[in-house]
């Protein structure tokens, strides 16, 4: 399968750390024109290091992404020095623990302000460009969370839900112009934002045994799906959520096939 993103243009948020810098330097590689964001001035420092090795044309903002008029001002940025915008990847989000009980509601606007108000704000912003193309490819960052909560994650897995749910009513609202909304869940990626293989043994084991494939995700298999979506061969895909969790909780309890099968 021939994925050619070659000459195209991306706006990455969140690439300082984790799955977002393995999109926008696997973007980068397939000869994509990145555009990266994050709110951490030092972390894009390194990046643009990383990004001349690879080659290509990249350019770093610093951005919150809930500063909307810091987004407009990128975007036209942006269109005046490159003329185009084929992909957005809304991948910029934070955690936030909680039982409801007990939620502060710093934690509650923190998650739906960065994750939910961030995403719709950079979608507006690239919208024009888009539609002027008449193409646009927009896939933003949903979890696992959205699908199936856990236990004290109601402000992370309510924003996740409304990103969701969001990308669907925008599906729904640009398709005239050739423009598809995507979503992705990723399930058990170990980053900074979870810091799951530096939990003991026996927690992360309770993680590994919700999951089909009984592995941590890797930032690649996030990034690979990426430049799928952001591809022509994923033309006909919108509106969609995309699980890529190794099959989460695919069954009741996965761990009994690892039984089974005298894996463990
Ligand atoms: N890692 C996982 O297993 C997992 C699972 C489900 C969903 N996700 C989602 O994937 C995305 C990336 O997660 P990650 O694990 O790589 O996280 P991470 O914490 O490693 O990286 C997040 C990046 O976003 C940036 N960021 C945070 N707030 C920002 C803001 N206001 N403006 C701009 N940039 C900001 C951070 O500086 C950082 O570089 C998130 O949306 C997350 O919710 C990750």
């Amino acid at each position: 399968m021939d994925i050619t993103l070659t000459g195209q243009v991306a706006i990455v948020t969140g690439v300082g750390q984790g799955i977002g810098r393995e999109i926008v330097k696997t973007l980068a590689a397939e000869g994509v024109t990145t555009v990266a964001l994050d709110i951490n001035e030092g972390d894009l420092a390194s990046l643009d290091k990383e990004l001349s090795e690879i080659g290509g044309e990249h350019v770093q903002y610093v951005c919150d992404v809930r500063d909307g008029a810091r987004i407009r001002e990128i975007v036209a940025d942006v269109d005046a020095r490159f003329g185009r915008i084929d992909i957005l990847v809304n991948n910029a989000g934070v955690g936030g623990d909680g039982l409801v009980s007990e939620l502060s509601e710093d934690v509650w606007d923190l998650c739906f302000d960065i994750n939910v108000k961030g995403t719709y704000l950079t979608c507006q912003a690239v919208l024009p460009i888009m539609k002027r193309q008449r193409r646009g490819r927009i896939i933003n960052a949903a979890s696992f969370a959205a699908i199936v909560p856990i236990v004290g994650s109601a402000a992370y897995a309510g924003s996740k839900s409304a990103v969701n749910q969001f990308t669907r009513a925008l599906a729904g609202e640009v398709g005239p112009w050739n423009i598809t909304a995507n979503a992705y869940a990723p399930g058990m990626v170990p980053t900074t934002l979870n810091h799951f293989t530096e939990r003991d043994q026996a927690e992360q084991d309770r993680l590994l045994d919700t999951l089909t494939l009984r592995s941590w995700g890797e930032k690649a298999d996030i990034a690979n799906l990426v430049c799928f979506l952001a591809s022509d061969q994923a033309r006909y895909i919108t509106g969609t959520l995309i699980d890529i969790s190794g099959g989460k909780l695919a069954t009741q309890v996965p761990r009994l096939a690892y039984e089974h099968a005298g894996a463990l």
